[in-house]
């Protein structure tokens, strides 16, 4: 079997960190999303790793190299534009070959990874197995519409009147069957080819998709409260990893926490779970449950927790605890003590600040 990450997309939604424009780097617990990916596809066995990069396939290159430090070999294909999951298929044809595959697209978050899910597939034998999750908002999805007795009858990409509350997970597997359909369908009204279309036509012409329900799955859809939850839900699950050599003065941990290397906690309270990133520094602080604080930040005086900090930020003297926040790469919050006692900002685009 073979792995096809789907890592293009212009990643234009609205986000407040302009940092990078590709939204598979966006660092969840410290890591970035894609190399969720990438490991859960290796754990499962599978070594020969396409990767579909569009517009932004510099930055990835550079995150994720050859693949050799996941254990993979990986081959980039390159997407000429944003033309659908089902035209990736189609260009990744050479690469694939007649193997079985699974599709993973790069900005899905499947914590449980997909072990058991690609051993079902390969157990059952079937045409395709496709990952559905309940969803509050059916519509920014694919969906599906189960018969009563669980097999699929009908996938919509996206409908107005959504059918049911399952979403079509961004991870798939296929065997060769695909390739017929990905050539099959038309472009949809976002001038797409679409996957759910060539998964509904593998229905329609009686081969057998197999659906599975999941839980722990997440996607980036753009918003503050996605990437808190993601953050959640990984840190959750991590077991604890850090040395009392790290700590200095009065400091205590509490619960699951993850210090990376040359991190210093001085003086302060770091409540997990909570991953801290290498070289960090935490001096006369509270860190509190579901916090990633990025490689060399600075945390000083100051009270944090549920936030998500990128790399080489401070956030120094700050006098109310900060809550539920995302703060991106070099950012400096700091208190002012100069004169006129105000408000001092440089925030960039799509940025949100709240006050009290
Ligand atoms: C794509 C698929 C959609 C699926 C989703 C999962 O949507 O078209 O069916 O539910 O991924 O991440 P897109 O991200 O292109 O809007």
């Amino acid at each position: 079997m073979k792995g096809l990450i789907l890592s293009g997309g212009k990643g234009t939604r609205l986000r407040p960190l302009t940092y990078t424009s590709a939204k598979q780097l966006v660092p969840v617990a410290n890591k970035p999303v894609l190399f969720f990916g990438i490991e859960s596809i290796v754990r499962a066995g599978i070594e020969e790793i396409g990767i579909v990069v569009g517009e932004t396939h510099q930055e990835i290159r550079a995150a994720v190299g050859d693949g050799s430090r996941f254990g993979a070999r990986v081959t980039y294909i390159q997407q000429d534009a944003p033309r659908g999951l089902a035209h990736a298929v189609l260009i990744a044809r050479d690469f694939l070959g007649d193997d079985s595959f699974v599709m993973y697209l790069g900005d899905n978050l499947i914590v449980s990874g997909i072990t058991e899910l690609v051993e079902e597939f390969r157990r059952l034998g079937c045409n395709s197995e496709i990952l559905l999750a309940k969803v509050a908002n059916p519509r920014q999805f694919g969906v599906a519409e189960l018969t009563a007795d669980g097999k699929v009858h009908r996938l919509v990409e996206k409908p107005e009147q959504p059918k049911s509350d399952l979403a079509l997970v961004g991870v798939y597997m296929f065997d060769h069957h695909i390739h017929e359909s990905v050539r099959r369908i038309q472009p949809s009204a976002r001038g797409e080819l679409e996957i759910t279309d060539a998964i509904q036509d593998l229905v329609d012409r009686g081969l057998d998709v197999h659906p599975h329900v999941v839980k722990g799955w997440w996607k980036d859809t753009g918003k503050l409260e996605d990437m808190l939850e993601a953050n959640r839900i990984v840190l959750e699950k991590m077991e604890s990893d850090w040395s009392s050599t790290a700590l200095r003065g009065s400091s205590a941990i509490e619960g699951r926490v993850v210090l990376g290397e040359g991190a210093e906690v001085v003086d302060s309270v770091v409540r997990g779970p909570v991953i801290i990133g290498a070289g960090a520094r935490i001096i006369n602080a509270f860190v509190g449950p579901y916090t990633s604080i990025g490689d060399r930040c600075e945390i000083s005086h100051c009270e944090i927790e549920n936030s998500i900090v990128l790399a080489d930020s401070s956030i120094l003297d700050v006098p109310r605890r900060i809550d539920g926040s995302l703060v991106g790469r070099n950012v400096r919050i700091v208190r002012a003590i100069e004169k006129p006692k105000a408000y001092r900002f440089m925030l960039g685009d799509n940025s949100e600040v709240g006050i009290v």
